[in-house]
C-alpha cells in the first residue's frame, strides 16, 4: 500500500476493503456452529452435544453476542453489523493482523512508544512491522510516518489516548493517515472515555478502511471479564467474525456486559472521579523533588519522568505499591507509569513518595 501525495490527500479512491484480505481467508469455509445453523426458540435442543441437565453454563452462548451488540450499536451510534466483540480488543488485534497480512509478506507500521500487543501479534503472526517514532512530546510525526509506509503495509496501528504516554494523537494528522493511506488504519481508543475527544466512531461512513478499537476493560471497569470492542464497516467485520473462534464470548461476559450496559451513569461517575484524581496526583507529583515531568494525560494513568526511574519502581515495590517501569522503553527514559487509583490509594503513593 502507498501514500498518495499530499495534492491528493483526502481524494484518493481507496481500494475495496475485500482486496486488502488475505486470499486463503476469503476462499475458506468457516465454522458452522450449531449456533450458526438454528437460531431463535425452541422446545428440545439436542443440536450441539451440550449436557441436558439444567446449569446457568450448560448451553453454548451466542456465537455473535447479538443482544449485546444491539444494547451497545445505540450507545456508540453505530448499527450492529459494525460492531465486533472479542475476547478483549486484543483479540481483535491479533485477528486484524491474521486477516489482513501475508505471513513474512505484508507489514504493518506501528507508532514508538506505543501499546505492546501490535508488535507481539505481528511476530506471533511473521508479520514485519514497521516502527516510527513519535514525536519527543508523543505527537504523530506525519511526513516521517507516510514517508515509512512501504509496497507492503496492510495495517497502520494508531493508539489515542496513546499508551504508555497518556496523550491524544493530534485529531488532524490522524485525518492526515486516514487520507494518504489505501490500507486499514486501526485506531485504538482503549482510554478514550478518559479524554475530551469524541470518537473516531463517527468517521466510520468516510472511512471504509477505519477501524476502532475499544474496551470494557478501562471506563466501564470490567477487565477481568475479557470483553473488547472493534467498530468498523460490516465487510471488515464479517471477515472478523468468519476467522473468530466460534464462541469467543463467554456467557457470563455477555449477561454481566447487558447488565452493565444497562447504567451508563455508573460508569461516567468513575470516569469523572478517576479524571479529577488524576489532576490531584500530577499536581502532587509534580512537587515531589524526586519529579522531573509530568506528561499530559487524556487517559487513566500518568506517564512520570522521575530522576531515577528504575530506583524509584524498586523503592515503591518494596512499600508494595506496584506501578509500571518504562524507563527502557523507546523515549521514555526514567519514565514510569502510575495508573489512577482510589483517592485513598493515590495518597498512599505520594505519602510513600514523599519519604524517598
Ligand atoms: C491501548 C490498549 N489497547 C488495548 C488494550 C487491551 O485491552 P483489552 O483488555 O480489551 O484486551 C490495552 C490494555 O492495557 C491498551 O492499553
Amino acid at each position: 500500500m502507498t501514500a498518495t501525495n499530499k495534492s491528493d490527500m483526502g481524494k484518493k479512491i481507496k481500494p475495496d476493503v475485500l482486496t486488502l484480505v488475505r486470499k486463503n481467508i476469503v476462499d475458506m469455509k468457516p465454522y458452522s456452529s450449531a449456533r450458526d445453523e438454528f437460531k431463535g426458540d425452541a422446545e428440545i435442543f439436542l443440536d450441539a452435544n451440550e449436557n441436558p441437565y439444567n446449569s446457568d453454563f450448560n448451553r453454548y452462548p451466542d456465537p455473535l453476542q447479538w443482544k449485546v451488540k444491539e444494547k451497545l450499536a445505540p450507545i456508540k451510534n453505530v448499527r450492529s453489523e459494525q460492531i465486533f466483540l472479542g475476547n478483549g480488543s486484543d483479540e481483535a488485534i491479533d485477528l486484524i493482523i491474521r486477516a489482513f497480512c501475508e505471513p513474512y509478506k505484508d507489514s504493518i507500521l506501528i507508532t514508538e512508544p506505543t501499546y505492546g500487543m501490535y508488535a507481539v501479534c505481528a511476530e506471533l503472526n511473521a508479520v514485519p512491522l514497521i516502527k516510527v517514532d513519535l514525536t519527543n512530546d508523543f505527537d504523530l510525526d506525519l511526513t516521517k510516518l507516510l514517508n515509512s509506509i512501504s509496497s507492503s503495509t496492510k495495517v497502520i496501528f494508531l493508539c489515542s489516548p496513546n499508551n504508555p504516554s497518556g496523550n491524544l494523537l493530534d485529531h488532524k494528522k490522524i485525518i492526515g493517515v486516514l487520507d494518504a493511506f489505501g490500507g486499514l488504519v486501526v485506531i485504538d481508543e482503549a482510554y478514550i472515555d478518559f479524554s475530551a475527544s469524541k470518537s473516531f466512531t463517527e468517521l466510520l461512513s468516510s472511512y471504509p478502511n477505519l477501524i476502532v478499537l475499544q474496551t470494557f476493560s478501562k471506563a466501564w471497569g470490567l477487565a477481568g471479564l475479557r470483553l473488547g470492542m472493534a467498530f468498523a464497516s460490516k465487510q471488515i467485520i464479517d471477515i472478523l467474525n468468519k476467522i473468530k473462534y466460534p464462541y469467543n464470548v463467554n456467557t457470563q461476559t455477555q449477561e454481566l456486559a447487558l447488565k452493565t450496559l444497562g447504567d451508563v451513569n455508573k460508569k461516567e461517575q468513575a470516569v469523572r472521579e478517576i479524571i479529577q484524581q488524576r489532576s490531584i496526583l500530577a499536581s502532587e507529583l509534580l512537587k515531589l523533588s524526586i519529579t522531573e515531568h509530568v506528561y499530559p494525560s487524556d487517559a487513566n494513568f500518568l506517564l512520570v519522568r522521575f530522576k531515577d526511574a528504575p530506583g524509584t519502581y524498586k523503592y515503591l515495590m518494596e512499600k508494595g505499591i506496584i506501578v509500571r517501569d518504562r524507563s527502557k522503553v523507546r523515549l521514555c527514559a526514567n519514565a514510569i507509569r502510575i495508573t489512577v487509583g482510589t483517592p485513598q490509594e493515590n495518597k498512599n503513593l505520594i505519602i510513600a513518595l514523599k519519604k524517598l
